[in-house]
């Protein structure tokens, strides 16, 4: 019988992955059998951006999300989109709207087109990404810049109105810390309040071995699930490097948390490493596990740690080890630590 992530956790949440284009134009035999192996769920990592998937004002490119959602059609698989309205990777000619007529126009006819294409084939969708800061203000944006706040209630209506059953989240990071999410709270309130409809909650889930803490994990699944939204880990994935802005006047590329002196660093992760790596995971799923009720969905931001992000942020180049597969494709100890909290009982 073979093992896998969701088949594991198969009756408590989906288990996801974001997929890069290769990977959605299926280039590699390998990687594909394992996404199909261990995932339940996708999400696009960068393909139905509005730069990619509007690129000029009257011109949609949908050739890479056709493809995408046949994929997960035929795999029988939670297909979740990402994202409609977000500051960052906008086109263009997005950047140049000028007054509040136009960004009204533009909402509607993106939101509108994506989401009514899609009807009934995407099962959720992040209509509204990162629009907080880290003190629980809404981040300034042209969004909010040319609407005011009415934005995030317009978007999502405008979502419910192209497809009325789909789920509609809105997702950020770092919003399991307290001030974030006091505000993320305060948006959810906003949101209903001026009578949009929104579904959950999206926790990105760009975490370290050290933090968040889960304590705070623990508050933020409870304190939005009392809001009546489902709450899903969408992006995770855990750096064990650190980030320049924790070490000032620190050379970053000597900090790494395993031997200090390692440098460039190796294709797979050192053992100490890969423990604590291991247990850092354990502790989190057992912590999903526990609130499985209220969780809809956990997605890892990438299948493995060779596709992952996180070498390229925030230095280009480095090697980072975020992910439950290595370079290799082979599960790691926290892969293991992951389907082992399922075997126990
Ligand atoms: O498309 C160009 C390509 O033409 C060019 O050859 C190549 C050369 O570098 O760059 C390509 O664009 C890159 C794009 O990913 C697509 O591969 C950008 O440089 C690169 O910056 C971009 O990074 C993505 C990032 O979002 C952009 O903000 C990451 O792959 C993606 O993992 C990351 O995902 C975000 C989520 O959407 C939102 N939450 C945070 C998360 C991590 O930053």
């Amino acid at each position: 019988e073979v093992v896998s992530l969701k088949d594991s956790y198969k009756n408590d949440f989906y288990i996801g992955t974001a997929l890069s284009a290769d990977q959605i134009e299926e280039k590699n035999a390998n990687e594909d059998s394992l996404i199909e192996r261990e995932f339940n769920a996708i999400t696009a990592e960068n393909i139905m951006k509005s730069m990619f998937i509007h690129p000029q004002k009257d011109k949609y490119d949908f050739a890479l999300t056709d493809k995408f959602i046949a994929y997960g059609e035929k795999n029988k698989m939670f297909i979740h989109g990402h994202t409609l309205i977000w500051h960052s990777q906008l086109a263009p000619w997005m950047q140049k709207i000028k007054d509040s007529t136009e960004m009204k126009a533009f909402m509607k006819d993106h939101i509108t087109t994506i989401v009514s294409k899609y009807k009934g084939r995407i099962d959720s969708w992040d209509v509204v990404n990162e629009a907080l800061n880290e003190d629980g203000t809404l981040r300034k944006s042209i969004f909010l810049d040319k609407l005011g706040e009415q934005y995030l209630v317009d978007a999502f209506k405008l979502a419910a109105a192209a497809d009325p059953k789909v789920d509609l989240y809105y997702n950020d990071y770092n919003n399991e810390e307290p001030a974030k999410r006091a505000g993320n709270i305060a948006l959810i309130k906003k949101i209903k309040a001026g009578g949009g409809k929104i579904d959950g909650v999206g926790i990105q889930a760009h975490w370290k071995l050290g933090y968040p803490s889960l304590e705070e994990i623990e508050k933020s699944i409870l304190e939005y699930s009392a809001l009546g939204v489902k709450v899903a880990f969408t992006e995770l994935d855990i750096s064990v490097l650190p980030n320049p802005k924790d070490f000032s006047g620190a050379d970053v590329n000597q900090k790494f948390e395993g031997d200090p002196k390692m440098n460039p660093y190796p294709k797979t992760l050192p053992d100490s490493v890969q423990v604590k790596l291991a247990e850092r995971y354990a502790s989190i799923f057992k912590l999903f596990l526990k609130y499985k009720d209220k969780i809809s969905r956990v997605t890892f931001w990438g299948v493995h740690d060779g596709q992952s992000w996180l070498n390229d942020w925030p230095i280009k180049g480095r090697t980072n080890y975020p992910l439950l597969f290595d370079r290799d494709l082979k599960p790691k100890k926290a892969y293991n630590s992951v389907i082992q909290l399922k075997e126990i009982k």
